[in-house]
C-alpha cells in the first residue's frame, strides 16, 4: 500500500503534568535540533554502523521458571551492543525531523510515542533493522532466524521526560529505598505498565544518554509470581526479549537528562512453518489501521500460502493419502485465519490511545 494512504493520528489529550511535558519534547527537541542538522547521510553502512558485541549473559525461559514458547527457549538478553554512536545519531536526527511530529501518538499505557515513520521518513533506520547484517546479531543471540514483525513496527519510539531530581528529591529517595527493600512494584510508576508484547521477540535499544538516570529498568512477571528487574540498555545497546511470552512492564526513569528516548522494533520467524501468535492487541489503537493492517494481513498470507504450497507438494508427492495430516493442518488453518479475522477489527470500533495490554492469550489452537 502507498505510503500516502497513511492516517496520521492526532495527538491525544495526555493524562499528567509528566506526560505533557513528553508531549512537549518532541517539538522542543526538534526546535533546538533545527540549527545542527547536517546534511544527512541516509546511508546504512554495516561496517561503520554496526558495533555487535554479542551478550555474555542469556536467560531461558525456565529462568524465570516459564515454559518454552513454541518458538523458543529464550527469554532475555542483557544488554549488549548493536549501533555505533554515529548511527545511533543517524537515528536521532530522523526522529527529530519537524515532518515526523505527526506521527506522534499516546495512549494509556505509553504518554508520547511515534509510530510508522520508519518507512517513509527514516531511510537510515529502515535500512538498518532490515539489514541482514543486524538480522543475523539479533537471529544468534535468539537462536531463532528472525525477520522484522512488519515495516510499520521498524523503530517505534517511546519518548520520555525522566522525573527531575532536583523537582522531585524524594522520588529519587523513594526509589533508592525501594533497590534495598526491593518494593519497586509498589512505589514506581511504570513508564510502559504491565503488558504482554503483540509480537514474539522485541528489540529495545537506548538512544538517550541515560548514564545519570535512576530506574529506566525493564521488570519481568516470573512463573511464580515474583518480579526480575533487568538493566536498561545504555546509549547504542540493545536487549532482545521474547516479549508476546513475558508479562514486562518498563519502569519510568528519574534524574539525569532531559530525554529518555528507546526505540523498539519486532520481530517473528522466518520460518513459515512456525507458529505466529502475533496479536495486534497493544498496537491497534495506536496505529494507523490501513497500514498496519494491510501489513499484518499481507504477511499472514503469504504464511499460509506457503504452508499451502507445502501441502500441495505433500499431496501429490505422497503415495497414500494421509487424511490425519490433511486435517490436521486444515484445523490449524481454519485457527490461523480465524486468528486474523480478530485481529482485524472494524475500524469503526477501535478506541484510539486505549490500549489493553493484556493482549490475547497465547497458545490456544486458534492462535497457530
Ligand atoms: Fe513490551
Amino acid at each position: 500500500m502507498a505510503a500516502a494512504s497513511v492516517v496520521p493520528l492526532s495527538p491525544l489529550p495526555l493524562l499528567n503534568h509528566a506526560a505533557q511535558s513528553t508531549s512537549n519534547l518532541i517539538s522542543n527537541l526538534t526546535t533546538n535540533l533545527k540549527t545542527q542538522l547536517q546534511p544527512k547521510d541516509t546511508t546504512f553502512d554495516p561496517k561503520k554502523h554496526i558495533a555487535f558485541t554479542p551478550p555474555t549473559n542469556i536467560l531461558s525461559m525456565s529462568d524465570l521458571k516459564l515454559k518454552d514458547s513454541p518458538l523458543s527457549s529464550f527469554a532475555v538478553s542483557e544488554p549488549f551492543r548493536l549501533f555505533s554512536p554515529s548511527a545511533v545519531q543517524r537515528m536521532r536526527e530522523e526522529i527529530f525531523q519537524p515532518q515526523v511530529q505527526k506521527y506522534q501518538v499516546s495512549s494509556n499505557l505509553a504518554a508520547a510515542q511515534l509510530r510508522g515513520y520508519a518507512k517513509t521518513e527514516a531511510p537510515f533506520t529502515y535500512q538498518a533493522w532490515t539489514s541482514p547484517e543486524v538480522l543475523a546479531a539479533i537471529s544468534q543471540i535468539a537462536n531463532l532466524d528472525l525477520v522484522v514483525a512488519m515495516d510499520y513496527e521498524i523503530g517505534h519510539i517511546n519518548l520520555s521526560s525522566p522525573v527531575s531530581a532536583k523537582q522531585d528529591g524524594q522520588v529519587v529517595a523513594d526509589i533508592q529505598a525501594e533497590k534495598e527493600k526491593e518494593e519497586e512494584e509498589e512505589a514506581t510508576k511504570p513508564i510502559v505498565d504491565w503488558h504482554t508484547d503483540s509480537y514474539p521477540f522485541v528489540v529495545v535499544t537506548m538512544l538517550s544518554d541515560c548514564t545519570s538516570m535512576l530506574g529506566g529498568e525493564t521488570v519481568l512477571r516470573k512463573g511464580d509470581g515474583t518480579t526480575l528487574k533487568i538493566r536498561g540498555p545504555e546509549m547504542g545497546y540493545s536487549v532482545l526479549l521474547q516479549g508476546r511470552y513475558i508479562v514486562h512492564k518498563a519502569l519510568r526513569a528519574y534524574g539525569g537528562s532531559t530525554e529518555r528516548i528507546t526505540a523498539v522494533t519486532s520481530f517473528r520467524p522466518r520460518n513459515h512453518s512456525l507458529p505466529d501468535e502475533t496479536v495486534l492487541t497493544t498496537v491497534r489503537p495506536v496505529s494507523g489501521l490501513n497500514l498496519l493492517y494491510a501489513q499484518y494481513t499481507a504477511y499472514r498470507f503469504e504464511i499460509l500460502q506457503k504452508r499451502l504450497q507445502d501441502q500441495v507438494r505433500a499431496v501429490s508427492q505422497a503415495g497414500e493419502f494421509d487424511v490425519g495430516a490433511v486435517k490436521r493442518f486444515l484445523s490449524e488453518s481454519v485457527g490461523f485465519l480465524g486468528m486474523m479475522d480478530r485481529q482485524i477489527v472494524e475500524m469503526g470500533l477501535v478506541t484510539v490511545g486505549l490500549v489493553d495490554g493484556r493482549g490475547e492469550g497465547v497458545g490456544g489452537r486458534g492462535s497457530l
